[in-house]
């Protein structure tokens, strides 16, 4: 049968209305690392996605790679969360927070003790960071981290996902896409270690099973971008990775979250080799983050290799997306200039149809 992105499907142990997640999306107003109460009513508005994956959320001090974004390692971010999740499941919605450390994507002005920002090795990003006052600070050279810190680092991750969990979330996503922590160690670049982590596949493994184990794998997804060269990536052979990489991931995950750099082919050949849940950001282009969102018809035409479709701009931009798709839409644009920071404005004034 044809698949619709208005069939019920099953995620973990979640029964959604719809096949349409909202991606995460970095908003940047969380001022004091906490969710507030526009981010309650940001969410709150978007509850009819099947299912909502939040923005990157911290889960520790050091993972924390730009300003304005929240965390999940301290009890007050935990209860400010709490009221986004019941707020979206008062609307019969459902929600994953998504764990995001950057590594070196970073800089050292956003720790108290000044420190370096870490990585597998000591490469810089060649990126910068736009500090509070609006200046742009050049990515530093990482601090490679030890065994040790990496035992750690997998620690924080678990005590976050079991956070998530504690502030009522339905799930996690591990954030292993788009030149962060995760996948710097999946990278030919950034991962030059001569121990058991110069294994590519080896830190997202142990991640991923780690916080299973801690919350449940039906509790557990992760985000991949093969082939994104974002934030200074370089990987020789995506296809020959991330088929690597699910050949070894438990199938029993709650999901695989693609997303796509403009290659159907390689999305098609790991669709194939994944028997577990998938879901899909479709993008035919070759640059999807920072401002290129899919349309409706990408959507549609994603179905037959996806089980949920991820997109980003239109949940931005029309909290009444479903709606809007059954209706052929139309649609609000959404406006990068508001992307980042600031109020309420392009956040939540984006007005329901008027229908
Ligand atoms: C961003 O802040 O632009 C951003 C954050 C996380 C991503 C991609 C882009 O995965």
């Amino acid at each position: 049968m044809t698949k619709s992105l208005f069939d019920s499907v099953t995620v973990g142990k979640l029964d959604l209305p719809n096949r349409l997640a909202m991606s995460p999306m970095t908003r940047s107003r969380a001022y004091d690392g906490l969710a507030s109460d526009l981010m309650v009513e940001y969410y709150a508005q978007r509850a009819t996605a099947g299912l909502i994956i939040t923005e990157g959320i911290q889960p520790s001090v050091i993972g924390q790679g730009s300003i304005n974004t929240p965390g999940l390692y301290i009890d007050e971010q935990v209860t400010s969360w709490q009221r986004v999740t019941d707020a979206v499941h008062e609307r019969g919605g459902h929600i994953f927070a998504q764990l995001w450390h950057s590594g070196r994507v970073a800089h050292s002005s956003l720790y108290p003790d000044g420190r370096l920002p870490v990585a597998p090795s000591a490469v810089p990003s060649g990126g910068h960071m736009i500090s509070h006052t609006g200046e742009r600070l050049d990515h530093p050279v990482p601090q490679a981290l030890t065994l040790e810190e990496i035992a750690e680092t997998i620690a924080d991750f678990v005590a976050a996902a079991r956070n998530a969990i504690a502030a009522g979330f339905d799930g996690v996503e591990l954030h292993a896409a788009n030149g962060y922590l995760i996948h710097q160690f999946l990278s030919d670049n950034v991962n030059l270690r001569d121990d058991a982590y110069g294994e590519r596949t080896r830190f997202a493994l142990d991640v991923t099973h780690a916080v299973a184990e801690a919350i449940g794998p039906e509790r557990t997804g992760i985000h991949l971008s093969p082939g994104n060269p974002y934030n200074g990536i370089e990987e020789g052979d995506p296809s020959a990775l991330y088929t690597s990489l699910l050949g070894v991931l438990r199938p029993d995950l709650a999901y695989v979250h693609l997303l796509e750099i403009g290659n159907r082919p390689v999305t098609e050949h790991l669709r194939s080799v994944w028997p577990g849940t998938l879901v899909l950001n479709p993008h035919t282009g070759i640059n999807p983050v920072a401002g290129m969102f899919a349309s409706a018809e990408e959507a549609e035409a994603a179905l037959p290799v996806a089980d949920v479709v991820a997109l980003g701009g239109l949940w931005l931009a029309n909290p009444d997306l479903p709606d809007r798709i059954r209706n052929g839409g139309p649609y609000n644009e959404p406006d990068h200039e508001t992307f980042y920071g600031g109020d309420h404005r392009g956040y939540t004034d984006y007005p329901t149809s008027a229908r």
